[in-house]
């Protein structure tokens, strides 16, 4: 059996557990994850049909056009139905799945709202809830072959801030810097795994600041915050740059920071296993002991995988233990509204021999 089939079965053994009938599965993270096929969602329905019983065969429903690609990805695990333009592919669903009365189905949870809608005509009676009741426990456990991948994505998100090192100029727009950060993720990687955010000066105060069109000037904090998309897996590093000489103030909380993300991985490492919620509070009390602790407004990080943002979180609330196989960020910032702003992000993951960094481009202040 093919990897695609033993995550089927593991994704069925929960299924039945919770007295689930059916996992369906749109155009996502997921469908690549259960079947190797990567499409784009659009206004025509495309759908993995996954049954809990092991006796019944899992399904692919596709427009005709996706075929040809469909044999050569998934025909050895999925049998295929193709639907022509002119079809109702909800009738065929349907069709597929049987109306079985009051079933209760996992459905995918980014599948468009028309296609649900479509779905839950043809299903009748059905009761729907979200597939990550299922599949995010599943997702946030990689194996040893998505590690490497991961280790990939890390190594080009390095390379790519080194890159960002050598061409970061008084003069340069955010803009113009984030397109250059697209192009070499494209040479170092196959894509980026999320828009480059580039925050410059008072900018920098914002952690998703959207990227525009300021100028960098000297004395700029710049933070860049970026990540690789390799054969499915993503990155995500954040390194927080000065133009020119930074002053006391920030020199301080580019310490604080540092300090933060670097408490963090050590807590990893000394205390064996501890939950998402001691993750974050490790990096918080670093920068709360130092009196920045109001201005850290973010949770200290995120699963990362197949999606840049994913089960497990690192929050106040989640007290699962981090286990080996879970990847996630740590990154923690200080933001002073209007004045400039600070993080540093890595991505960690915890193997057998324990918990291992799979981005380490240099963490000390660089002052260009
Ligand atoms: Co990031
Ligand atoms: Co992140």
């Amino acid at each position: 059996m093919d990897i695609y089939g033993e995550r089927i079965n593991a994704a069925r053994d929960l299924m039945r557990r919770q007295s689930f009938d059916y996992l369906l599965i749109g155009p996502s993270a997921n469908m690549y994850y259960f079947s190797g096929l990567n499409t784009s969602p659009d206004e025509r329905l495309q759908l993995l049909i996954i049954p809990a019983s092991a006796e019944k065969h899992p399904a692919a429903l596709l427009p005709e056009m996706y075929l040809q690609k469909a044999k050569e990805v998934i025909a050895s695990t999925y049998s295929l139905h193709a639907w022509p333009d002119n079809a109702d592919p909800f009738a065929m669903a349907g069709d597929l799945i049987g109306n079985n009365g009051r079933m209760r189905i996992l459905i995918d949870d980014t599948m468009r709202s028309d296609h649900l809608i479509g779905l839950g005509k043809a299903l009748g009676e059905a009761e729907f809830e979200p597939a990550s009741l299922v599949v995010s426990s599943l997702r946030a456990y990689k194996d040893n072959s998505e590690v490497e991948l991961m280790r990939e994505a890390g190594r080009a998100a390095d390379r790519v801030m080194e890159k960002v090192r050598e061409e970061v100029k008084p003069g340069m727009s955010e803009s113009e810097l984030s397109l250059l950060i697209e192009i070499e993720y494209r040479q170092q990687a196959d894509d980026i795994s999320f828009k480059p955010i580039v925050a410059s000066g008072p900018h920098a105060a914002q952690p998703h600041h959207s990227t525009g069109s300021r100028r960098f000037e000297v004395g700029d904090l710049i933070v860049v915050d970026c990540g690789a998309l390799y054969r499915g897996y993503c990155s995500d590093i954040t390194r927080t740059f000065c133009l020119g000489k930074a002053d006391p103030e920030m020199k301080k909380v580019y310490s604080v920071v540092q300090e933060a993300n670097a408490a963090a991985f050590r807590a990893l490492e000394e205390r064996g296993s501890l939950s998402g919620e001691e993750l974050d509070a490790a990096a918080r009390l670093v920068i709360t002991e130092a009196g920045y602790g109001q201005y850290f407004i973010h949770r200290t990080g995120h699963g990362i995988g197949l999606e840049v943002h994913e089960e497990p979180y690192i929050v106040e609330g989640n007290r699962e233990p981090l286990r080996q196989g879970n990847a996630f960020t740590i990154e923690p910032g200080i933001y002073l509204p209007g004045r400039f702003g600070v993080r540093i992000e890595d991505v960690a993951v915890i193997t057998g021999a324990g918990p291992e960094r799979l981005t380490s481009y240099e963490r000390g202040l660089i002052e260009l």
